[in-house]
């Protein structure tokens, strides 16, 4: 089972790295589990400008990188999106990674942790299951949310010894969850399929 964990924000002393790696290296050791961390700083892709949405197109690109990005995300199993907020709402390069994709992401599960002030992120998170739902994903209950992200680094942008500590347990039931789902949507996509 594949599961990948998404960058979401490509900011030059972004936060978003951190609890991205953070869970990939717990998803890492997981028996069963191939983690693979995706950073969209690798993945330039322009502000969607296709003739047509990828449902519409069938998943035909006339930009190769958007071909690839698609093939990328039709790997996954399950996903989980690293969001800051930004003006209460997620990043827009995220937003656009995920317009650039739409059969890939069907009937796949996807978690979500976020960050950013007192709201911890969780905002963004809230527009985010409305966005993945149109995308026929499993949007999972439980996910791991951290209020003033700035708090947890030093003066040199490294991460505070202990930092994500507080979040052991909820990671921990955020990932019982989203593999329970990608277990089940795997079998399920093997062995049926739905029209979308
Ligand atoms: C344009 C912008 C808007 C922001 N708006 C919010 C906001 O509405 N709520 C919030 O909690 N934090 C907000 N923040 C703070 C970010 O959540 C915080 O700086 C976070 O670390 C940014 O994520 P990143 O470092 O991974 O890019 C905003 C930051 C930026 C750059």
């Amino acid at each position: 089972m594949k599961i990948q964990v998404i960058i979401g924000s490509t900011r030059p002393n972004r936060f978003s790295e951190k609890p991205a790696k953070w869970i990939f290296e717990k998803l890492s050791k997981m028996e069963g589990v191939e983690a693979e961390l995706i950073d969209l700083r690798n993945w330039p892709l322009p502000f969607f400008n296709e003739p047509m949405s990828p449902n519409a197109s069938k998943g035909k690109y006339t930009l190769d990188l958007a071909a690839k990005w698609a093939e990328k995300i039709g790997e996954g199993d399950a996903y989980i999106m690293v969001t800051p907020e930004y003006n209460h709402g997620y990043s827009a390069v995220l937003k656009n990674a995920i317009d650039y994709v739409f059969a890939q992401w069907h009937n796949k599960p996807v978690a979500f942790i976020s960050y950013g002030g007192i709201a911890a992120g969780t905002r963004a998170v809230q527009q985010l299951r409305q966005v993945v739902i149109e995308l026929q994903m499993v949007p999972i209950r439980n996910g791991v949310h951290f209020p003033f992200s700035w708090t947890m680094v030093d003066e040199n942008g490294n991460l505070k010894p202990g930092a994500f500590e507080s979040a052991e347990d909820t990671a921990k039931n955020m990932l019982e969850q989203l593999i329970w789902f990608a277990k089940m949507l795997k079998t399920a996509r093997e062995e049926t399929t739905m029209s979308s």
